[in-house]
This record gives C-alpha cells, sequence and structure tokens, in this order.
C-alpha cells in the first residue's frame, strides 16, 4: 500500500471506529481554518503545531484544505510561517515546508470590516480554486485572542466572512477560555455571541477535555463491571483531582493576575475533569446525552463554605513587574465541593491547583473506604485508591494491600498498574489540540463546554470568587518548590483523606 492510500485508510478507520452520529455533516469539500490571533502565543505553540499533526497523519490535506492566520501585526507570509516552523516537530523537512505552504496571513483590526472582508475574499478565491469537483464551504475560525475581542470578531465574521455563494457546508467557531470572570460577564459573553451563532456552531474549548486519560474516563467507569457497583458513596471515602506545575507565572503575570488560579484551572479544567467522575452514565454516547449528564452533576454541587477553602500565593509573584504590589490574587488553591445527590451525598471531591510547587502533574485520585473487619492488621499501610495520572507519565493505578511474596504471611501496599509508556510503547498520544480541533472539523461537540454547562461551573464559584477579589479572603504565602501552604494538608485530612505512608508508586522506566 503506498503511503498516499495508508493516509486514507487511516482517516476512513478512524471515522468508522468512532460514535458519532452525525451523518448530516459534509465532510467533504473545501476546508478553510482562520487562526484569529495568529501572531500570539497560543497559536505559535499550540494551534498551528496541532494543524500541523493533523496534517501529517493525513486528516487535513492540500487538495482541501487552506490555513489562514489573522491578527494585527503587520507581518508577510513567510514571516508567520518562519515564527511557526520553530514549533514543529518533524524530522521530514519536506513535509514541513508542505504545510507551511497552506498559510497565507491576512493582517487587520479585530473591529472594522476591511480586514474581514480582505480575509472572505482570500477564502473565497481558495473556495473557488478547490472547489471544481465537490462544492462545499467549511469554515473553521479559531479565536487564539483575549476574551475581550470576542464579541467584535464574532460580529466581523457574521458580517463579513460568511459564504456568500451558497456553496453549503458549515461555519464554527472555537473559543479559547477564559470565557468570562464570573457568572454575569460569561452570561453576557454567551449572549453577544449566543444573537450571532447558533450553540451548535460555538465549540468552547478547555483542552483538558482532549487529553488522552480524561477522554478515557467514561470507558472506563462505564465499560468496566469492575468499577460500577463500587463508584458510590458507599465505597468511596474521598476524590482529589490535582494540578501542580514546578513554575510560576513566567511572563504571564498580568493575564494572570486578573484571574488566578481558580479561573485559570478550577473553574474550567479540574471541574470538567470532575464532572466526568461523577456524573451518571449517559443514555448514549452522542455529546447532547454526555454534556446533560455533566450538567446535572454540575448542578448538584453544593455553594461553596470559606471553611473549605485554603488559599496560597507564592513568594516572589507580586516581584513579577507587571503583577501590582499588593496583589491579593491566589496562585494556589484547595477547594472542597460537595455534590448533594443520591451517589454522592458525604464524598468530598477535592479541588486542588497550583503554581510553582515541587512538581508537575496532574491526576485524579479516588480513595476507597477503610476495609471493615481488618483480620490482617493492615489498615496504617493504606487504603485502597484508583488513581488516574493525566500527566506526565499517564497511567492508571491501583493501589492494594497483597501478600508480601516470601515464607511470612505479612501483608504489603503494592499496585496494579497500567502504565501508558510500557503498556502501549508504539502510540504516539496525541496532543489535546490535535483531537479537539479533529473534533471540530467532523462536528463533535462531545469534549466542548455546552452553554449551560458554563453557566452551572460559573455559578459554583463566582460567590467564592467575589468574597477573593472583595479581599474578604486573603491567600496564604508558600515558598516556591513546596507543596503549598501546609493549612492546604491540613484541610485535606479533616475532608478525610489519608496519606499511604512508605509507599510510593513509581513509574516505570524502559
Ligand atoms: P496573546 O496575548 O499572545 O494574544 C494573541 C494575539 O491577540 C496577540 O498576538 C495579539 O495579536 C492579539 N491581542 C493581544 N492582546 C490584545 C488586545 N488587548 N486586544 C486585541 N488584540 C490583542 O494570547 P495567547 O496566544 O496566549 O492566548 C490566546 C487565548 O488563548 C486567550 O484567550 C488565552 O487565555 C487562551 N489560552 C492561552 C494559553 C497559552 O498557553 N498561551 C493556554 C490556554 C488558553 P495582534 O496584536 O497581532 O493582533
Ligand atoms: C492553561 C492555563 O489553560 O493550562 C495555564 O492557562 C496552564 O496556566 C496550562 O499552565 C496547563 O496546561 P497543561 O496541558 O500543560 O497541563
Amino acid at each position: 500500500m503506498g503511503s498516499g492510500q495508508w493516509l486514507m485508510a487511516k482517516r476512513a478507520s478512524f471515522r468508522s471506529d468512532s460514535f458519532l452520529d452525525n451523518e448530516n455533516v459534509p465532510e467533504t469539500g473545501c476546508l478553510s481554518i482562520v487562526v484569529l490571533g495568529a501572531s500570539g502565543d497560543l497559536a505559535k505553540k499550540k494551534t498551528f503545531p496541532a494543524l500541523f499533526n493533523l496534517y501529517s497523519q493525513g486528516f487535513l490535506t492540500s487538495n482541501d484544505v487552506h490555513i489562514f492566520g489573522y491578527a494585527r501585526t503587520k507581518i508577510s507570509d513567510d514571516q508567520l510561517r518562519n515564527r511557526i516552523r520553530g514549533c514543529l516537530t518533524s524530522s521530514k523537512e519536506e513535509e514541513v515546508s508542505e504545510f507551511l505552504q497552506l498559510i497565507k496571513y491576512v493582517s487587520g483590526s479585530y473591529d472594522t470590516d476591511e480586514g474581514f472582508q480582505l480575509l472572505d475574499k482570500e477564502i473565497s478565491e481558495h473556495e473557488f480554486s478547490k472547489n471544481s469537483v465537490e462544492v462545499s464551504s467549511r469554515r473553521l475560525f479559531y479565536l487564539a485572542l483575549p476574551p475581550s475581542v470576542y464579541p467584535s470578531v464574532c460580529r466581523m465574521i457574521k458580517q463579513c466572512c460568511m459564504d456568500k455563494s451558497n456553496l453549503g457546508g458549515w461555519t464554527r467557531i472555537v473559543v479559547e477560555k477564559p470565557f468570562g470572570k464570573d457568572l454575569a460577564s460569561a452570561e453576557e459573553l454567551s449572549d453577544q455571541i449566543g444573537e450571532l451563532f447558533d450553540e451548535s456552531q460555538i465549540y468552547r474549548i478547555d483542552h483538558y477535555l482532549g487529553k488522552e486519560l480524561v477522554q478515557n474516563l467514561l470507558v472506563i467507569r462505564f465499560a468496566n463491571r469492575f468499577f460500577m457497583p463500587l463508584w458510590n458513596r458507599d465505597n468511596i471515602d474521598n476524590v482529589q483531582i490535582v494540578f501542580r506545575e514546578d513554575f510560576g507565572t513566567d511572563g504571564r503575570g498580568g493575564y494572570f493576575d486578573e484571574y488566578g488560579i481558580i479561573r485559570d484551572i478550577i473553574q474550567n479544567h479540574l471541574l470538567q475533569v470532575l464532572s466526568l467522575v461523577a456524573m451518571e452514565k449517559p443514555v448514549s454516547l452522542k455529546p447532547e446525552h454526555i454534556r446533560d449528564e455533566k450538567v446535572k452533576v454540575l448542578q448538584s454541587v453544593l455553594p461553596i463554605n470559606d471553611e473549605d477553602v485554603v488559599l496560597g500565593q507564592y513568594d516572589g509573584y507580586r516581584d513579577d513587574p507587571t503583577v501590582p504590589d499588593h496583589s491579593n490574587t491566589p496562585t494556589f488553591a484547595t477547594v472542597v465541593l460537595h455534590i448533594h445527590n443520591e451517589r454522592w451525598e458525604g464524598v468530598p471531591f477535592i479541588l486542588k491547583a497550583g503554581k510553582a510547587l515541587s512538581s508537575r502533574k496532574a491526576e485524579i485520585r479516588v480513595q476507597f473506604k477503610d476495609v471493615p473487619g481488618d483480620i490482617f492488621k493492615c489498615r496504617k499501610q493504606g487504603r485502597n485508591e484508583i488513581v488516574i495520572r493525566l500527566q506526565p507519565s499517564e497511567a492508571i493505578y491501583m493501589k492494594l494491600a497483597v501478600k508480601q511474596p516470601g515464607l511470612e504471611m505479612s501483608t504489603v501496599q503494592s499496585e496494579l498498574d497500567l502504565s501508558y509508556s510500557q503498556r502501549y510503547q508504539n502510540v504516539i498520544i496525541p496532543e489535546a489540540y490535535e483531537r479537539l480541533i479533529l473534533d471540530t472539523i467532523r462536528g463533535d461537540q462531545q469534549h466542548f463546554v455546552r452553554r449551560d454547562e458554563l453557566k452551572a461551573a460559573w455559578e459554583i464559584f463566582t460567590p467564592l470568587l467575589h468574597r477573593i477579589d472583595n479581599g474578604e479572603m486573603k491567600p496564604l504565602a508558600y515558598k516556591p518548590g513546596s507543596r503549598g501552604p501546609a493549612e492546604a494538608d491540613e484541610l485535606l485530612a479533616k475532608a478525610g483523606y489519608v496519606q499511604t505512608r512508605g509507599y510510593i508508586w513509581i513509574p516505570p522506566t524502559l
């Protein structure tokens, strides 16, 4: 099989493996991907590299796709291509050059017709040049921009860049987080964009939903008999969802100070993970059925009490010249949430996120209750846990007590370990953005945040955020490179988490 045929077969098999039910979505014809904010950090580091990876795997081909960068900065096509080149990882120089040739740059403002009319002209020319056989216009606008310009950009797209020749196809808008700063501002933004585009055209991206192990959560929970009877308040004592970074707000202090760790990580990434861990089984895998269940569980979260929160700010955060000297913005937070429903009543969900900590990792830790009638006297060795390591070293491992091998009858903590690097040695795990852009092209909204889901997420955190914004709650200082404030560990213990002593899971090395 030639490489072209192999790629076609791969694309076809990818589609038939999926659980999608969107046969009405045109899959062929001209595809124009427009990256707005093309001069920025996200576009360079994530969006264009994701597009390149899709191209090199055959999901985008030069027969039908064209990519446009749009921003105010006045640069040429080649200048943009050179900026992007350094972020593309491939041993095939020729492939990189072919991909870069698909990119054209248009410069213009975000709130006047002129630039967008020029953009539309370029897209239309491309569509007519490619559409000699299959007539259809698929236009994907990726807003890699600060949210403050979303409304004007969406207005301009609607006004100037919709397919006027009725070629058929679709227009889709991808918006980045942070989507609003609280419930009122998020609803206002939703109203503004909602007046211009239908919900089915809006893709609110949360890149944690594109991570391999996050995408595995529903399979683990609902395709395995093991877990179904255990996944509830009768067996589970507490759940932790943790995000740690071993670097500070380097270079992003100005942005970060306006938002803080709760808006940057907890309200979106960690809460999305929580919804997948805690939701009920959906009727089917249709995106709306899954998102209905996510909304329900978010709506069951009780208001947050101040005593269930510890905030921190690392020493040196305010040294950043873009951060105000008296900033009250938390760079660390532990928040305990309680879900008021039949499955989870009484089980604390501990969400913890911090910058400038001792290590970088993201994981879900489900801790089970003690075994009743401890005839082995092994309770002190630690509880059963299922840990889903999202990154780095993707893994799912179960901590359990086993007999210490040898002549003695004694117990020891060990693990059943599904480490991806070992079990799937030749599989390259796709980048989250790669997967989510492909979903957008395919019209699959399962891994995107629906408007009512976003609203429910803001409803949970807005009162707490307002108390922090008003200075009613203060972050505690912590040392960079530490575990965060000691009070956070105390809160964890109060919530019922029992730390395993004398045992640590070590990711396998190959
Ligand atoms: P940038 O600050 O790099 O902005 C992107 C582009 O937008 C800039 O190149 C600039 O282009 C234009 N721009 C910047 N500020 C303004 C402004 N005040 N008004 C109008 N245009 C402006 O942002 P990022 O690329 O880092 O992020 C883009 C979006 O993605 C944001 O919403 C961000 O929160 C989100 N995001 C970013 C992540 C990252 O890792 N960077 C991670 C997750 C989300 P020009 O001046 O040429 O028009
Ligand atoms: C972004 C946050 O959404 O996620 C950043 O704005 C954070 O502050 C990043 O560093 C983490 O993403 P990942 O995929 O590296 O865990």
